[in-house]
């Protein structure tokens, strides 16, 4: 595992944003693994930036974002879809048919999950995965369990993910309480793995997840398995840490 220390959210952003412009710059028809939350959105500022600048061609990437929240359509603006083309897909050159979610609207789960694991293993898998950590170290939307997902799954999320994500929202109840998440096996199938933390927050799942014991009931323990982890936190994220 990598370790790399930014001061703060701006230079965290700016970190990650490099090493995922190199990817792109390596491999123009790399297959990014995106992720939503409030961590990526600077990233995601930083591409935008330096491709109006002439500096990234997303002409070549195929996309495949974590998860999507079930039940909501694809103009809900609290959907992970509508998240991403307002922060990136909307912004850059990527081709719209190859930017991948999986779908929120898909009342059968069982068939939305087996379609996502198809659309993922036909893009001949992720070349960097892109992940944030949520406060109880899900991944995705990978919530503490007894074992780790392979696939595609849904979820009930928790109350503290509710919780947690009920600022985006009107009221606590208008927050889904399912989800649809590439399963941990998945993420670990990536080739490279870049996570993004801030914040005090966030110092105590750092520990446990990146310095603790690997358990399914911290998901992001696992990543300690990956052979190419690269975590990027600012010091606020980090106070806890040595
Ligand atoms: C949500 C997303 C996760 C994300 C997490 C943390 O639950 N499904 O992918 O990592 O929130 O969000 P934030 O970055 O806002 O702390």
């Amino acid at each position: 595992m990598r370790i790399i220390r930014a001061k703060d959210y701006e230079d965290m952003s700016r970190k990650a944003a490099n090493i995922i412009s190199a990817q792109i710059i390596m491999k123009p028809e790399c297959v990014l693994g995106l992720a939503t939350g409030s961590t990526p959105i600077g990233a995601y500022a930083r591409l935008v930036e330096w491709y109006q600048k002439g500096d990234l061609d997303f002409s070549g990437v195929t996309t495949v974002n974590l998860d999507e929240y079930k039940g909501l359509t694809k103009d809900n603006d609290q959907s992970y879809y509508y998240f991403m083309h307002h922060h990136l897909f909307g912004k850059v050159n990527v081709d719209p048919t190859r930017t991948f979610l999986p779908d929120g609207t898909e009342k059968d789960s069982a068939k939305a999950c087996a379609d996502y694991d198809q659309v993922i293993e036909k893009t001949g898998g992720v070349d960097l995965q892109l992940l944030g950590l949520g406060h109880n170290g899900h991944i995705g939307f990978n919530e503490p369990a007894d074992e780790f997902k392979a696939s595609t799954n849904c979820v009930d999320l928790t109350e503290s993910t509710i919780r947690a994500n009920q600022r985006f929202f009107a009221s606590i109840d208008e927050v889904p309480r399912q989800a649809y998440t590439m399963g941990i096996g998945t993420i670990m199938h990536a080739r490279k793995i870049l996570v993004v933390v801030s914040g005090q927050d966030k110092a105590q799942i750092v520990k446990d997840a990146f310095f603790g014991t690997i358990t399914p009931k911290v998901p992001a323990s696992v990543l300690q398995l990956h052979q190419d982890v690269t975590v990027v936190a600012d010091e606020a994220a980090f106070s806890l840490i040595g």
